[in-house]
């Protein structure tokens, strides 16, 4: 049994079938690459599997429970963690406080704890700070140097790179990635490559869905690659089919690829 599944996953706005049909599935300890042009429904779908839209047709399962009608948060605590494809961050925030929120629905301690049971509180903060610094230390070295600073003053490497943190800090069995590398140069781009393989080696069993533009990160980074067009899943596969699959050429890569 895969540890996410979706069949027949399908979403309408409208009368546009934004994702149609989609059977895909990915198993622990697995890299998948999805690729598709602008507009192919790759964000819908990770919307979609993480609760913030609703299958219009279709099923998500997740170690073979149902979860397409979950919540987002109800998913979230089923352990599916996802970035976004533009940065959501407070600026205003520490570094350190940022990776922070990743774990504040984890926390245990009310209102009434903070005042009444204060000691309580905070040691539970501290423990969670304590994770949080343990990933980012592990996850990049350099930027644990700058977890203090407020968010706004680090650059947008380091951004990406505390979304993930935030990300990971729970635990996730499942991470999605929409397109962390979007607004990188090349070299920052190889960097986060190498960081993101060191993601399976600090936590077992996790897998990834990374979305992503950039074929030099396809080659390297996913064990296998689904290509969407129009909603639909065209094509999937190892690197070197996808690359020289027709159907992937005429809907994306286009001649200059291959
Ligand atoms: N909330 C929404 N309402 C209406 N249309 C949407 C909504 N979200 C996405 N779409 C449409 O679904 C299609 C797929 O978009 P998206 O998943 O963002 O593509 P990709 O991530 O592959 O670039 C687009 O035509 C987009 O306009
Ligand atoms: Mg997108």
């Amino acid at each position: 049994m895969a540890l996410l599944e979706t069949k027949n996953l399908s979403i309408n706005f409208g009368g546009l079938w934004a994702v149609k049909d989609v059977d895909f599935n990915i198993d622990t300890k697995e890299i998948v690459g999805l690729i598709g042009p602008n507009g192919s429904g790759k964000t819908t779908f990770l919307n979609i599997i993480s609760g913030i839209y609703r299958a219009t047709n279709g099923t998500v399962q997740l170690q073979g429970d149902n979860i397409t009608d979950l919540r987002p948060f109800e998913i979230f605590k089923k352990g599916i963690v996802r970035t976004y494809q533009s940065s959501r961050l407070c600026w205003d925030l520490s570094v350190a406080d940022n990776i922070l929120m990743g774990l504040y629905s984890a926390h245990k301690s009310s209102f009434f704890d903070v005042i009444l049971r204060p000691k309580k509180a905070n040691d539970e903060i501290y423990s969670s700070l304590q994770k949080c610094m343990d990933i980012l230390s592990y996850f990049n070295p350099d930027l644990f140097r700058h977890r203090y600073e407020l968010t706004k003053n680090i650059p947008h490497i380091d951004r990406r790179r505390i979304e993930i943190c935030r990300a990971l800090v729970s635990h996730p069995a499942v991470l999605l990635l929409d397109e962390p590398t979007a607004g990188l140069n090349d070299e920052e781009t190889m960097q986060m490559m190498m960081d993101i393989h060191k993601i399976k080696e600090k936590i077992n069993d996790i897998c990834i869905i990374i979305i992503e533009h950039d074929m030099k990160v396809m080659e390297r980074v996913p064990e296998r690659i689904v290509v969407f067009n129009a909603g639909q899943k065209i094509a999937e596969g190892v690197y070197k089919d996808i690359i020289s699959d027709h159907g992937v050429i005429g809907a994306y890569l286009g001649g200059a690829a291959v």
